[in-house]
Order: C-alpha cells, then sequence, then structure tokens
C-alpha cells in the first residue's frame, strides 16, 4: 500500500501505521485523514491482520493536532462540517474497529493528536511523549471526540482542567491518569507494541471482536452494553474458536484458533 502521508508494514498479522509527515509534526490535514481511512478500511477487511500499532514519524511528535493552517480561514459551517465528516471518517470509525489498535505515542500528541489516539482501544507511550488537547488557546474547542473520550479515560475533574488550561501533560502523569497503559524509553516503545500484540494474538480474534464491541458498547448512548454482552457472550458459543479454545484447555495443550 502506497500513501503520501503514510508508512504501512504487515509483518507476521502486526500491521503497523506510521503518519509519515515529520515536518509537520506529523499534523493530520485532509489527504492524512483520507489516506487513514483508506488504509483503515483495507486492515479491516484483511482477516490475516490480527493487531494494528498506531504510531507517528520522526522521535519529536505521534501528531501535533489537526492541520491548522488548513482550517484557520473556514466559516461556522465548514468548521461544523470538519468535525463531522473527520469524526465519522477516522475517529469513531478507528474505535469501532473490530481488530485491535494499539497507539504508540512516541512525542507530541496534541489535539486532533490525542483525539486520535483516544479513539484506539489503548495507548502506551515514550518518556519524551507530551500530551494534550490545546483548542482553547486557538479559540476552538476539541472537535474530533476530545470532549467525550477525555472525560472517559480520566475523569470529568481531569478533563475538565486539561481542556480549559490547554496545558501539556507528561507521559508519566498521562500514566498516573490512566490515558496510557505503559511508559518506556522511546527505543522501547515499539517493541513494547510487539510484545503486547503478539500476547493478543494468542488468543481468539473472534472473540477480541465481541470484546471491543461489548466495551463499546458501554459508552454509547441508548445502547445496554451488558445486553450486548450477554448477546456476544452467547454467539461466542457457536464458533470455531471457542470450540477449540475449550477443547485445547480440557485436552492441557494450546490453542490453534483459526
Ligand atoms: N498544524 C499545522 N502545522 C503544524 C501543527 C499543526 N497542528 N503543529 C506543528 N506544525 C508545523 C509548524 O507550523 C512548523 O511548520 P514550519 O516549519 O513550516 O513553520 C512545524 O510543524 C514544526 O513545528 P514548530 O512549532 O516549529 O515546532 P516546535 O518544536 O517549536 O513546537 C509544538 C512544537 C507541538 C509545541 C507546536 O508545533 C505547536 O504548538 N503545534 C500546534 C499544536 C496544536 O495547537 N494542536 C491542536 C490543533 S487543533
Amino acid at each position: 500500500m502506497n500513501f503520501e502521508n503514510l508508512l504501512v508494514t504487515i509483518e507476521n498479522g502486526l500491521a503497523t501505521i506510521t503518519i509519515n509527515r515529520p515536518k509537520k509534526l506529523n499534523a493530520l490535514n485532509k489527504v492524512t485523514i483520507e489516506e487513514l481511512n483508506t488504509v483503515f478500511e483495507a486492515l479491516e477487511d484483511d482477516t490475516s491482520v490480527k493487531v494494528i500499532v498506531l504510531t507517528g514519524s520522526g522521535d519529536k511528535a505521534f501528531v501535533a493536532g489537526a492541520d491548522i493552517s488548513e482550517f484557520a480561514h473556514f466559516s461556522a459551517e465548514e468548521g461544523g462540517r470538519l468535525a463531522k465528516n473527520g469524526q465519522e471518517m477516522l475517529f469513531d470509525f478507528v474505535e469501532n474497529l473490530s481488530t485491535p489498535i494499539i497507539a504508540a505515542i512516541n512525542g507530541f500528541a496534541l489535539g486532533g493528536g490525542l483525539e486520535l489516539a483516544m479513539s484506539c482501544h489503548f495507548r502506551i507511550a515514550s518518556e519524551n511523549a507530551k500530551m494534550g488537547l490545546p483548542e482553547v488557546s486557538l479559540g476552538v474547542i476539541p472537535g474530533y471526540g476530545g470532549t467525550q473520550r477525555l472525560p472517559q479515560l480520566i475523569g470529568k475533574g481531569r478533563a475538565m482542567e486539561m481542556i480549559m488550561s490547554a496545558n501539556m501533560i507528561s507521559a508519566e502523569d498521562a500514566k498516573e491518569y490512566g490515558l496510557v497503559n505503559h511508559v518506556v524509553s522511546p527505543e522501547e516503545l515499539l517493541p513494547l507494541a510487539e510484545k503486547i500484540a503478539s500476547r493478543i494474538m494468542r488468543n481468539s480474534s473472534v472473540a477480541i471482536s465481541a470484546a471491543i464491541k461489548a466495551i463499546n458498547d458501554n459508552f454509547k448512548d441508548g445502547i445496554n452494553g451488558f445486553e450486548t454482552e450477554i448477546n456476544e457472550f452467547g454467539n461466542c458459543f457457536s464458533t470455531q474458536d471457542f470450540k477449540e479454545g475449550t477443547s485445547a484447555f480440557l485436552e492441557k495443550r494450546k490453542p490453534k484458533f483459526s
């Protein structure tokens, strides 16, 4: 797969997507958002891909935000459309992927960059990472789900403070807040992502997709996540993976999932 602003590798079931606009600190312009949508749609259809890792190129930034130069002159209507299209094409799409996706935050994750990381199923970070939603310093609010996902992840009070102050927090603080799960040196970041990915790949990808759906449904208006869990739990019993997983346990061997 060839893209203007992305590097994509697929190896042993692991797809690694690197956002590649280092001179602009990997800021999300229109082309990059479209390319990300294209690649996620393709990976979602590729059953050989078991885990996705998303990171940024260079040693300075994961993503320093939406590309400010593209929207600085927008009207209210255009601004609204920017947020709606972006949420539908990328941020909601990523959150609802049935393939597990890990954000490996290797530097600044600001504005749309942190919003993209928060759309991923979970996050790990390097010690030099800095995270924030600085939109109010530009006279606007987060528009790619930041006002919703940040409070879900770190609680309302901390989210209010981060968004109102526009301050960046360190990787260590992000870990304490529960925004990232692990913090390691920059050199250890991708190896850690691969190690976690290989642990995930040992398990049933069918069951993992069902778990992602049930967990996400907890946060959706008008949907009862407990009901989703009951349905998805029941559905698992008719899968080959369930037969294999339970047989392997009873036969004291490792399961071989399809
Ligand atoms: N949109 C567009 N361009 C961006 C960008 C963004 N969100 N973030 C960085 N860039 C560009 C800069 O304009 C600069 O381009 P130039 O070399 O052509 O002038 C280049 O990336 C490098 O950034 P620079 O500001 O020189 O790096 P720095 O190390 O001094 O500062 C940051 C790093 C992240 C603190 C600073 O770039 C920044 O505040 N970026 C904007 C963050 C933001 O508000 N994001 C939310 C957007 S909604």
